[in-house]
């Protein structure tokens, strides 16, 4: 194939996409709207893609960048000298690498019995993963039930001889929330537990907003911190900076071999080899718009989330829930028979071209749509608030979104360990969702259907959705 063969694959690969730029889509993409500081971040970018991360000691400039990229997040995130940071591919893997430090510092204590994780119930679902990797329990705290906050007391009483790790969101990507970052943090240093505040999201936004309770690592007790650039530092996927409040916690979490068959390696990060084009994007993104330019990005999004929250509470049939400390907003329906479904309010925000994501009721929080606010859509609050109303107004018309109750009652027959891919596809087909054109137009049904389905079984037969389409085609 030619270059221009080449290119125009790939373009029309990309035209199903959803939009990453232009402030509608409301989840996965940041888009700082402004064409320019995409042009640095692709050019530093292409000018470092093929160094290797993997070693500094030969490609230096791996450490230059590095360092100055931690040095300018710590400014800003309550560091002091002794603070060191480890940048990675993103908030997932600076959180995984966070828990994998603390379990080390728990082993060192050599205790008997399954190290812990105390997180409110609110957390990142890398928490999770986390635990589920390297083999501690997560404990899950519930959050106050009105403001969806973590709670300290009951964070603080669930730390024990187990606890490896303490966490706390700045904010709770589901919900919009700060926790109490200063009571949490103050019960694990009490219980000489480490404090982890995943500010992945938040990180790179409240360091620029005002009278912003304290959440970073200046508070007495917090050990470490998440901060993603590959959010709101605007520039493309790979790029997290995980803070450690002094080099001796940082280095629990490397992986150092010196006796295998090739060359000794100390790996900071889980991979080894690692590409250095996302934190060269980074770094210059950071030298072009410098603290001012983020604080002015930051503000225009945090103005146009609580524009969009306001303009949400006025609407007959939805509430907001949770809160506005960040750029992120959740709403869900008033619930009753006549109102309108939330799934359904997104599925008529995406046939209008506004992309939501639905959260599913999670024990007494109901279903919620989640909408990112990014600098791109600050001006377009009232566009949206405007396609939101006509949403609902279909919504209605469509009426409530349910689960079919056969297959409910046939999940409820299913083993899901004994489950064979033919059998999953067979309950995909009956779902709905087996064709190979991927997802329905309308998913307010399917969302119904994970929703009541029992969690292994909806879990199961959502990685059947994923495999299938991760399957070339023969
Ligand atoms: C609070 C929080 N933590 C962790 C993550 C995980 O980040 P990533 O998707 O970059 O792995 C996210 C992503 O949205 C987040 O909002």
């Amino acid at each position: 194939m030619t270059a221009e063969q080449i290119l125009a694959q790939l373009a029309a690969y990309k035209k199903d996409d959803l939009p990453t730029h232009g402030g509608t889509t409301t989840a996965y993409v940041f888009d700082p709207g402004d064409p320019a500081i995409d042009d640095i971040a692709l050019r530093a970018y292409e000018l470092l893609a093929h160094v290797n991360g993997i070693d500094p000691t030969q490609f230096p400039s791996v450490a230059r960048i590095e360092n100055d990229l931690v040095a300018t997040v710590a400014g800003q995130l309550g560091g002091d000298a002794a603070t060191v940071g480890t940048v990675t591919s993103g908030g997932t893997e600076s959180c995984l690498l966070a828990v994998l430090g603390a379990r080390e510092l728990w082993r060192a204590k050599k205790l008997t019995g399954t190290p812990r994780i105390v997180v409110p119930n609110t957390v990142h679902a890398a928490f999770y993963k986390a635990a589920h990797l390297f083999g501690l329990d997560a404990v899950t705290v519930p959050v106050d039930p009105l403001t969806l906050r973590a709670d300290p007391a009951a964070m603080a009483a669930a730390i024990g001889p187990l606890t490896a790790l303490v966490v706390a969101s700045a904010p709770s990507y589901a919900y919009g929330v700060l926790d109490p970052v200063r009571e949490i943090a103050a019960a694990a240093l009490n219980a000489g537990v480490p404090c982890h505040v995943d500010a992945c999201i938040g990180g790179w936004v409240l360091p620029f907003l005002e009278g912003v309770a304290p959440f970073d690592l200046s508070v007495p007790g917090v050990t470490s911190l998440s901060v993603d650039l590959h959010k709101y530092g605007y520039v493309p996927k790979g790029v997290s900076v995980l803070l450690h409040k002094n080099s001796e916690l940082r280095l629990r979490h490397w992986f150092t071999i010196a006796g295998w068959a090739g060359y000794p390696l100390v790996n900071p990060t889980l991979a080894s080899s690692r590409p250095v084009g996302p934190m060269a994007s980074a770094w210059a993104v950071q030298k072009y718009l410098g603290a001012d330019g983020f604080r002015a990005l930051a503000r225009s999004a945090h103005a146009a989330a609580a524009q969009l929250a306001a303009g949400i509470a006025d609407i007959d049939g939805l509430r907001v829930v949770g809160g506005v400390d960040s750029t992120l907003v959740a709403f869900a329906d008033d619930g009753g028979p006549d109102d309108p479904d939330v799934r359904v309010v997104v599925d008529e925000l995406a046939l209008r071209g506004w992309h939501l994501q639905i959260q599913p009721s999670v024990r007494h929080v109901p279903t919620t749509a989640h909408a990112t606010i990014t600098a791109s859509a600050a001006g377009k609050m009232p566009e949206l608030l405007a396609v939101l109303r006509d949403s609902v107004a279909a919504a209605r018309l469509v009426g409530r979104a349910a689960a079919d109750p056969d297959l409910i009652a046939a999940a409820a027959q299913i083993d899901v360990a004994e489950l064979t891919e033919e059998q999953v596809g067979f309950l995909l087909e009956m779902a709905g969702v087996g064709g190979s054109a991927g997802l329905p137009e309308r998913m307010a049904p399917v969302h119904a259907l994970v929703e009541a389905l029992p969690g292994p079984l909806a879990e199961r037969l959502l990685a059947g959705v994923l495999s299938r389409q991760l399957t070339p085609e023969a």
